[in-house]
């Protein structure tokens, strides 16, 4: 069905995968530093179930967070609650980000491109920007293009020649806190270089005690900006300076780099 929703697969079994294995990173350093060179309060964009937020909340900074999925901020709230905090969680896609508070700090980690259409891209950038204080800072933290070569044949008519891809075999299944197994099984639908957009389907299944109670498939679209484009949209939006650094280092980026991080300054008032 046709929708001007973004599409992604962060629902169901895909966010209880997200809760039980996608813990810890080197971005959670990262963002913090970010946030203690340039202020509170901070919003985490696209926070997902608290990979980052919930250790920073813990360590006392003044963070927000807003996702496009409830199913995603449920388990973020479930977290968070189990350890007597009660952060502000918003279900807002970041298009239509309408929050009471201005930030300090405001970061997205892997969430901006995410089932949106360029067009809902910028306005995401807009209201970033229109969210941050007066010379407050958004870190944004986005995979280039480039960063896989199954996905990059993609870009060649001969790669999109074999798409879509078949539905993957069973492979291995993660047993969760809860007891559950769980699997996902990705596969990547189409591919266009036009819109830079790829068009995923994601398998997912949940046994308990040996058998499958629940599986289902969703659908993830997602455009892939290259460095230059993003910086052009950062200034067009009205950010006044724009820097692109390395993961997590501060560093001038290289080729080599597979994600990269876009800092992007709100002028002083
Ligand atoms: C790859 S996860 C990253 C979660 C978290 N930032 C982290 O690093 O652990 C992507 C998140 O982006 C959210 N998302 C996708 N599209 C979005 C949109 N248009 N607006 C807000 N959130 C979105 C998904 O629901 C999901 O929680």
């Amino acid at each position: 069905m046709a929708t001007d929703l973004p599409q992604t697969w962060h629902y169901g079994i895909v966010a209880r995968w997200w809760a039980e294995f996608n813990q810890g990173g080197p971005e959670l350093d990262y963002f913090r530093r970010q946030i203690e060179a340039n202020g509170q309060p901070a919003l985490d964009v696209a926070c997902g179930t608290s990979r980052l937020l919930l250790p920073l909340l813990r360590a006392g900074f003044d963070v927000d967070g807003c996702d496009i999925s409830p199913d995603m901020l449920a388990l973020c709230r479930r977290a968070a609650e189990r350890e007597g905090l009660t952060p502000a969680l918003y279900t807002q896609s970041m298009h239509e980000l309408e929050l009471p508070r201005r930030y300090r700090t405001l970061f997205v980690c892997g969430g901006f491109g995410l089932g949106s259409t360029r067009e809902q891209d910028l306005e995401a950038l807009l209201r970033i920007h229109d969210h941050l204080e007066p010379g407050g800072l958004l870190a944004l933290h986005n995979e280039v293009p480039y960063s896989d070569a199954r996905q990059w044949q993609h870009w060649l008519s001969e790669g999109r020649a074999k798409l879509p891809q078949p539905r993957r075999d069973p492979g291995e299944r993660r047993q969760g806190s809860d007891g559950a197994e769980y699997e996902l099984r990705a596969r990547t639908v189409a591919f266009d270089p036009l819109s830079q957009r790829s068009t995923w389907a994601m398998q997912a299944c949940m046994w308990r005690d040996g058998v499958l109670v629940a599986e289902e498939e969703h659908v993830l679209t997602m455009t892939h900006y290259f460095k230059d484009e993003l910086v052009l949209m950062l200034e067009r939006v009205g950010f006044a300076e724009v820097e692109v650094k390395g993961p997590h280092n501060d560093a001038v980026p290289t080729p080599d780099d597979d994600f990269l991080v876009f800092l992007a300054r709100k002028a002083a008032a």
